[in-house]
């Protein structure tokens, strides 16, 4: 059964032309909620936008915006003000696979990723949250990954980009869970959206056993939930929810340190 706001909500979604992000924007206009959707493609977001008015009677808005751009969180929060649109739900969702940290040598490559998957994140609740807070009420999902809860070799910027994604979550939400805003981390495992087509990793997804994969719409359902009970991190998928303790374990680091040293690599 879907849940339904008392009184008028508005919740923004980033990354909403696809994948989690539209699915956030679907289950909240499930909800009653107004939206102001967010990405880069306009045609994408208009389609959403209708769609959504039409089958639960909310006001959609879009912002079009690309998240790698410095100035892009302050124009987004600016344009919310001018509208008088209240954000009671704030859903940072927009990310990519990124480049590689030791190969990929353009370092203004690595520094747009940054911004993106870190800066107007915290970018957005430095805006957003302050307003929350004066009212009482906030909802703020910051949508990290598994790959924050154990180190991997290799590629060392997703992983270490969504550590601190649950970092800021769950320090956040100690701040301001007293004022009625709760705020969290989603850590959601392998799910099917347009990510890793985009990233071109097809072949590694073909590959993969298809338990490991989870929908959209159980990982958003998941989060909803999680933030609504006040979790900071919020591991979304029963398996990885299993996993998820392994992970954090104190002899799973022990293990992978010791594959790591030079007697154990081949
Ligand atoms: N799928 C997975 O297995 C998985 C697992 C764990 C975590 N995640 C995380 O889940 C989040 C959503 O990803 P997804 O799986 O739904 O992927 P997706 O289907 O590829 O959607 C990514 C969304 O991010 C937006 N985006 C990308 N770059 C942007 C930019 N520069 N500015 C504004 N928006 C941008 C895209 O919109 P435009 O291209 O229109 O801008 C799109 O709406 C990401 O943070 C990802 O790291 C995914």
């Amino acid at each position: 059964m879907t849940a339904s706001f008392d009184g008028k909500r508005r919740g923004l979604v980033t990354g909403a032309s696809a994948g989690l992000g539209a699915e956030f924007a679907r289950q909240l206009a499930a909800m009653g909620s107004d939206l102001v959707l967010v990405a880069r493609r306009e045609g994408r977001l208009n389609e959403l936008a209708d769609q959504l008015s039409r089958e639960y009677g909310v006001h959609a808005a879009i912002i079009v915006a690309d998240l790698e751009d410095p100035a892009a969180p302050k124009l987004i929060a600016d344009t919310c003000s001018e509208h008088n649109w209240q954000i009671d739900w704030l859903i940072n969702n927009a990310g990519i696979a990124g480049p590689d940290l030791l190969n990929d040598r353009d370092w203004s490559e690595q520094q747009t990723f940054f911004q993106l998957m870190m800066l107007s994140v915290v970018e957005l609740c430095h805006q957003l949250v302050p307003a929350m807070t004066e009212r009482g009420y906030g909802r703020v999902i910051n949508v990290a990954s598994v790959a924050a809860r154990v180190p991997r070799s290799g590629g060392c910027n997703y992983g270490p980009t969504k550590a601190y994604l649950v970092a800021l979550s769950e320090e956040l939400n100690l701040t301001v869970a007293s004022k009625g805003v709760h705020v969290s981390a989603l850590c959601p495992g392998f799910t099917h959206t347009d990510f890793h087509q985009t990233a071109g990793l097809m072949e590694m997804k073909n590959s993969m056993a298809k338990w490991l994969w989870y929908d959209a719409d159980v990982v958003v359902r998941d989060a909803i939930k999680g933030v609504e009970a006040g979790k900071p991190v919020v591991v979304s998928g029963r398996l990885y929810r299993w996993l998820d303790p392994i992970f954090q374990s104190i002899w799973t680091r022990r293990f992978l340190r010791f594959k790591a040293r030079p007697e154990n690599t081949t």
